[in-house]
């Protein structure tokens, strides 16, 4: 009783050229956004600092604490925003967050609450082991004006930037053994996302004990 129906868009399909598995890490990473959306989700001469955060795992699947970071577009009012995301993985191919919008411009706070709430639940279909289709759901409880059309507009602009950055990751499936790439303490999620893969026996669209291939030129 009492609850109020939060408005739904689903936005998407998006095609990727990329590992599911790989369009789902990076969906979970917070470290990109000021070089991929910079501009939306980030600031790239500022990036933020990521708090350091805690990842639990239980029956279904990953979750976070709060992730927080500054974002000058942070959502369709196109206002700067202090977000604080709370990420999980409910599937290996089912992720969503939960992200805590409070716009950072005082001359703007009344357009919105402590309350206000900003949901995306992805899944990645896969087509092979290098190709993928995502789609996405978005829910918010705040901004009555917004129209699908505002959602589209945003979601199509960052997911563009998502596929262009996951199209170049190499190698192309998503590597199991976590020594294979670098990680920091930024990374604990993606880290923690390739160690339940693996728990879960995930062999299709990884490399699992099998060593990735060396990219043909490696960079410096
Ligand atoms: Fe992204």
């Amino acid at each position: 009783m009492g609850q109020q129906a939060v408005p739904t868009f689903h936005t998407g399909p998006y095609p990727f050229g990329a590992n599911a598995f790989r369009s789902v890490e990076n969906f979970l990473d917070a470290t990109h956004f000021p070089f991929v959306h910079a501009g939306l989700n980030g600031v790239m001469d500022t990036p933020d600092q990521i708090n350091d955060y805690k990842v639990t795992k239980g029956p279904d699947g990953l979750a976070t604490t709060g992730v927080r970071v500054f974002q000058p577009y942070g959502d369709h009012r196109e206002l700067p925003v202090h977000a604080e995301y709370f990420y999980r993985a409910l599937r290996p191919t089912t992720a969503c967050f939960d992200k805590h919008v409070k716009i950072a411009d005082p001359a703007q706070a009344h357009r919105g609450s402590d309350e206000d709430r900003f949901c995306m639940l992805l899944t990645a279909q896969p087509l092979d082991e290098v190709n993928c289709i995502i789609r996405l759901a978005v829910a918010i409880n705040y901004g009555p004006e917004l129209t699908e059309a505002d959602i589209r507009r945003r979601q199509d602009a960052v997911f563009a930037q998502d596929r262009a950055i996951v199209e170049t990751q190499h190698p192309e499936r998503i590597p199991l053994d976590l020594r294979a790439e670098l990680h920091l303490r930024s990374d604990k999620l993606g880290l923690e996302y390739r160690r339940w893969l693996k728990e879960l026996g995930v062999t299709y669209g990884t490399y699992g004990d099998e060593p990735p291939p060396r990219a043909a030129s490696q960079p410096g």
